[in-house]
């Protein structure tokens, strides 16, 4: 498996110019992160650039997914619980200057790849991502995420990540 390219949020990183074109992942970012972080409420990994200014960040916590909002034909491998304990991807976010160079990608299988190493130290079936807007779906779709019944929510089991790895 490939190494991991970002690094968790530090005093260090520059973020005050950070603007990705959704306010609410800047201000996140710039405003809440740190405090997040401190209170264990989300772990936040970022790609700086040379000078230490921030390129892009993700967020990971811990969720669960309501059993009945996943596929009858996962379900069935699954047992027979209420929830099922899962990551979430909370945030994603690349700067606007970084934009379209592949960065969103790279950001994207870095937390997949971290998802999954966590999960052989903490139980979880999949990654969950929480899309602002149909646009955003479509970014995580042509990864292979598959929308939950929530229909905001869409999930990748750890099986398909593996495997994902495994191809690259
Ligand atoms: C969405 C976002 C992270 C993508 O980052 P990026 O660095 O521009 O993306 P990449 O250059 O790695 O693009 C990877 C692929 O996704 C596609 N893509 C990029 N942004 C997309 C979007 N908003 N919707 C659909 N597809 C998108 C690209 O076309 C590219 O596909 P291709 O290789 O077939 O051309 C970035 O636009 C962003 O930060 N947006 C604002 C915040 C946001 O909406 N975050 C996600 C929800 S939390």
């Amino acid at each position: 498996m490939p190494a991991l390219v970002t690094e968790p949020l530090g005093i260090q990183h520059l973020r005050k110019e950070f603007s990705c074109g959704e306010d609410v992942l800047d201000v996140y970012l710039k405003h809440y992160a740190t405090q997040d972080q401190k209170r264990r409420v989300a772990a936040i990994f970022v790609l700086p650039d040379d000078d230490l200014t921030v390129k892009g960040y993700y967020s990971l916590s811990s969720t669960n997914i309501s059993s009945i909002d996943l596929p009858e034909k996962l379900l069935r491998k699954l047992p027979k619980h209420p929830h099922q304990p899962a990551t979430l991807l909370g945030r994603l976010a690349v700067d606007r200057r970084n934009q379209k160079q592949g960065i969103g990608e790279i950001l994207l299988l870095d937390a997949l790849r971290r998802s999954y190493i966590l999960s052989e130290q903490i139980g979880s079936i999949a990654v969950v991502v929480d899309a602002l807007n149909r646009n955003v779906s479509e970014f995580y779709k042509q990864y292979g995420f598959i929308p939950l019944s929530d229909q905001s929510k869409l999930f990748m089991p750890m099986k398909t990540i593996k495997q994902l790895f495994k191809q690259l």
